[in-house]
């Protein structure tokens, strides 16, 4: 990750900027009695249209200032240019850096790298989608978009590395109808609109048989999946575990208004690098299709997000209880606290939300406004619950 390691400094010295530089917010100090000698220090940028955070860390001899990592930019070459136009605004002294430019053409593909938020309310320009969650080396996605053109092909992957080659596969293959999407599959199902998928394809998801929270195929994941697909749409999922096939095929019958038909070592049209590995070993392949049989209702995604009642004060803030809020379905930890320098305010650092994929955002108090900083969280029914729990830490 981007930073610079730069000789010690006075840090107040960063508040002239702040008042006289549109591109700095504020500083805010770590309000932590167990580090009252290296608090972390945080500067809120504003930077080429960008709102995130740099960190500074005390470190022996030095300071490191690096980005924070949930509200980091996803242009890496941004986060390298705020760091040295902090350097130069500040005439820091930078010892070691990482901030070299690299060559900035960003690939064509990108076009087609869907970020979650995208999905707020997303236009797919009036085609069918098909979606594929873990879609791997991409063989099967990248068959299905050259095979369906007139389909908009969404792959949802966790793995990064597997999203950006599978993105440069697109471009080299000069293809104008899959996104991708690196994120968890789980809650993209969640934010779709109802009724718009011909196909879910879930192939060889991990078997999980030690952390079964973790696996993808679930009775909420199948109720989802059964509201976005069409009308006889397919959620195909194919497995070479027994127990993962036994799993998914009970909660597939728990599914309503679904039929399913199940198959074994059924010839597909094309075989993934999982599949050719399986065949080699001559296990057996179970093929699991539930066919959505009725048209679903419209969802409701107005959630609201501000904090929007009478807020503690800023003292009461800076002491939250330490210990993460657990309830049934979600949780809360407002994980550091911090208070600004530079104007009467407060920053807190929390992550919320489900347990197996959480969010972590900032929460800025200033002005008698608490506000999530840099954004909103994603807007899922689980977030809107953790909102309500942090309501209640935060208002009077
Ligand atoms: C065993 S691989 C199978 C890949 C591909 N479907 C195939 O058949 O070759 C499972 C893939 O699912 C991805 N994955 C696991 N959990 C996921 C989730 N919650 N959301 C999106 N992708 C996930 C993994 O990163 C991995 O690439």
């Amino acid at each position: 990750m981007p930073h610079i390691k730069v000789t010690p400094f006075e840090t107040e010295k960063l508040d002239r900027l702040i008042a006289a530089d549109a591109v700095f917010d504020f500083r805010a100090v770590q309000h932590d009695p167990n580090r009252e000698k290296s608090p972390i220090e945080l500067l809120g940028v504003d930077f080429e249209g960008e709102r995130f955070v740099l960190e500074i860390h005390k470190r022996p001899g030095a300071y490191l200032i690096k980005p924070d990592k949930p509200t980091r930019p996803l242009d890496v070459n941004r986060i390298k240019r705020v760091l040295r136009y902090l350097a130069e605004a500040a005439a820091l002294k930078v010892e070691q850096d990482n901030i070299t430019l690299s060559p900035t053409k960003p690939p064509l593909a990108e076009t087609y790298a869907k970020r979650i938020e995208d999905f707020e309310s997303p236009d797919f320009g009036g085609r069918p989608i098909a979606i594929e969650v873990g879609f791997g080396s991409g063989r099967h996605l990248l068959y299905q978009a050259k095979r369906d053109p007139e389909i908009l092909h969404i792959g949802i992957e966790i793995h990064t590395p597997s999203a950006q080659q599978v993105l440069k596969q697109i471009e080299l293959q000069g293809l104008t109808n899959v996104w991708i999407v690196n994120y968890d599959a789980r809650l993209l199902l969640e934010m779709l609109p109802s009724n718009v998928a011909t196909a879910v394809y879930v192939h060889f998801p991990v078997p999980w048989d030690k952390k079964p929270h973790r696996r993808v195929i679930s009775e909420p994941f199948v109720a989802e999946a059964t509201r976005v697909l069409t009308p006889q749409g397919v959620l195909e999922l194919r497995t070479d575990s027994d127990h993962y096939y036994a799993y998914a095929l009970e909660v597939f019958s728990r599914g309503e208004r679904v039929r399913f038909e199940v198959s074994k070592n059924h010839e597909a049209a094309i075989r993934s690098k999982y599949e050719d590995r399986w065949q080699r070993q001559e296990k057996d392949i179970y093929t699991l299709r539930l066919v959505a049989e009725r048209e679903s209702a419209e969802v409701s995604r107005e959630y609201d997000f501000r904090f929007d009642r009478r807020l503690k004060p800023l003292d009461a803030l800076l002491t939250l209880p330490q210990d993460a809020i657990i309830q049934p379905d979600h949780f809360v930890h407002f994980e550091r606290r911090y208070r600004m320098v530079t104007e009467e305010g407060v920053v807190l650092k929390c992550s919320f939300g489900s347990f197996d994929r959480p969010e972590h955002k900032l929460i800025t108090v200033r002005n008698n406004q608490a506000v999530y900083y840099p954004q909103e969280p994603v807007r899922s029914k689980t977030n809107d619950r953790a909102h309500h729990t942090i309501g209640v830490s935060l208002y009077v």
